[in-house]
């Protein structure tokens, strides 16, 4: 051993001595109190435990939130590249749960339509014409200004939806031209008072633009029912405090609970207001669907009122978040599935379906998914996490730290670099776009030229190891009205929740 190979040993010998005395006296880590330096190991693993779980262990097809074989074809599509994949499913078609869609021995030719639906009740004098799939509620704050751009761009491209997310309307939203669903949360980002009321002046004046096409009121959402939105202090930048006008060096927490109303009834007379204030545009509710007596206390003040919301989206429990609480995220709200189904009933069997446009969201990524849940009761679909990964996400799950790697959910200058706009806005349109037209193709296969030819016959879901059903059969969809007039068939348990439903409290 030469003198300086000597020397070096004898440092890092001392060095680590001292790091190991420093462990085995500080308080905080315990397993570095019991094994110094060594313990070092652990936090190190900890640390690239989902990339080694992503890179390595995932299979196709159980990743979560989405498994490898949905992001593949997300990026795919993206790119413009063949999605095709070769020699047959992985899935477990016999899984209690899993649905299939059902084709048809008559087929027909994937009819030459972008399938648009009209967004706009009775009382609404601007409706919109909407694709059937559109750009879930994100803010800038939780997306970088570069993401949301890439999205406004693809969805002008495209011409379709890209909602605002509740964190305001910001010049990155106006930037390409798309048509827009203004969200409004309990904070009110740009139109907001001083004491967090609906400043009626500063909403006609962004309402009435010609850009906003739609207004959602945002009561709740599927990753974190009966909290305001949040947003992590380290996201909170100079540009952020001042488009929403809160403090830089707190977590921007809106409230639970809308100040402007507390009602069902108040609800629809809000709604009501936002039309006329926004010159007749759709106004709508976003809500994750959780007591149905509280809905149907919705749906009672709508009878009573003769009006109600343009649109209705339903998010599902298994939606995502920039940031919520882990018991949030798993234990509240229901999931799509039947979030979609409870609105579905409530409306048809109250009378007010013909009214309402049903939006859903929660994991709809391809075009199985838009069929599907056309199928259970949705009219118009929307993606968040999707749309993220057509900019680039890769699923590294740290929105909420400031630091994603790929610099979409970041407010740094430096890593939101890595979205270029004018690469990843053509991504957010072909992604839409084959997303459609695959959805398309497959209702084709399944016989109906449009979403209105679609029956409950046409979907089935595994029950048990011997079992599917159709929807048709495994369900109990409730005829027009007929809660207004139950008979002796309507479900009991609907009869007494429609019984229970108060147009003046949410309160059961
Ligand atoms: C980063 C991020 C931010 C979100 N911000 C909002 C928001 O501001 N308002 C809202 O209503 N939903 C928000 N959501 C929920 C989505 O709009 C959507 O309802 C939910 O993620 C389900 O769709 P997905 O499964 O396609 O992601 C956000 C979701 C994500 C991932
Ligand atoms: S890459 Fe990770 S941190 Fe960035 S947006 Fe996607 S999930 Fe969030």
């Amino acid at each position: 051993m030469t003198k300086k190979t000597t020397r070096a040993a004898a440092v890092l010998a001392g060095a680590l001595t001292s790091v190991a005395v420093a462990d085995l006296v500080q308080p905080r880590h315990s397993i570095l109190r019991n094994y110094p330096v060594a313990g070092y190991a652990r936090f190190l693993m900890e640390k690239i435990r989902p990339e080694i779980q992503q890179y390595f262990i995932e299979r196709n097809f159980d990743g979560e939130p989405f498994d490898r074989n949905t992001r593949t074809m997300i990026y795919r599509r993206a790119k413009g590249k063949d999605d095709h994949v070769a020699f047959g499913t992985e899935r477990d078609l016999g899984a209690v749960g899993y649905e299939t869609l059902v084709q048809s021995l008559a087929p027909v030719q994937p009819a030459d339509t972008d399938l648009r639906v009209t967004v706009g009740g009775p009382d609404c004098t601007r409706p919109y014409s909407a694709s059937r799939f559109n750009i879930s509620a994100m803010s800038f704050g939780a997306l970088s200004a570069n993401a949301v751009l890439a999205m406004n761009r693809g969805a002008a491209e495209g011409h379709f939806l890209h909602d605002t997310g509740e964190g305001g309307l910001t010049r990155y939203h106006l930037r390409y031209g798309a048509d827009l669903i203004w969200e409004l949360g309990s904070g009110y980002f740009s139109a907001r008072t001083a004491d967090g009321r609906l400043d009626r002046e500063k909403f006609v004046a962004n309402a009435t633009r010609g850009q906003v096409k739609m207004i959602e009121i945002k009561l709740s959402q599927g990753a974190k029912p009966g909290i305001g939105g949040v947003l992590p202090k380290e996201k909170i930048t100079a540009e952020v405090s001042g488009i929403r006008g809160v403090p830089r060096d707190r977590d921007c927490v809106s409230p639970s609970a809308h100040p402007e109303f507390s009602t069902p009834r108040e609800l629809v007379r809000f709604v009501t207001e936002l039309r006329e204030l926004s010159g007749g545009k759709p106004v709508g509710i976003k809500l994750c669907v959780g007591d149905r007596t509280q809905f149907l206390a919705l749906c009672r003040a709508m009878v009573e009122e003769g009006t109600g919301p343009d649109f209705i989206t339903v998010d599902g429990a298994e939606g995502g978040t920039g940031s919520a609480p882990l018991e949030f995220q798993d234990r509240l709200g229901m999931r799509l599935t039947e979030g979609l189904m409870t609105v579905e009933n409530a409306l048809v069997a109250t009378g007010l379906r013909d009214r309402v446009t049903v939006g859903a969201s929660g994991k709809i990524a391809g075009g199985a998914d838009i069929v599907r849940r056309l199928l259970q009761g949705a009219d118009i679909m929307f993606a968040a996490r999707p749309m993220m990964m057509a900019v680039g996400c890769i699923q590294a799950q740290k929105c909420n730290t400031g630091r994603c790697p790929v610099g979409v959910a970041t407010q740094d200058p430096v890593r939101q670099r890595a979205v270029d706009v004018d690469d990843k806005g053509p991504r957010v349109r072909r992604y839409h776009d084959a997303t459609v037209k695959e959805a398309v193709a497959l209702m084709a296969a399944m016989g109906a030229s449009s979403p209105a030819e679609l029956t409950h016959d046409m979907g089935r879901i595994v029950l048990g190891p011997d079992e599917t059903r159709s929807y048709a059969d495994a369900y109990r969809w409730l005829t027009p009205g007929e809660l207004l007039e139950p008979s002796t068939d309507t479900p009991a348990d609907w009869v007494r929740d429609w019984e229970r439903a108060d147009a003046d409290s949410f309160r059961v």
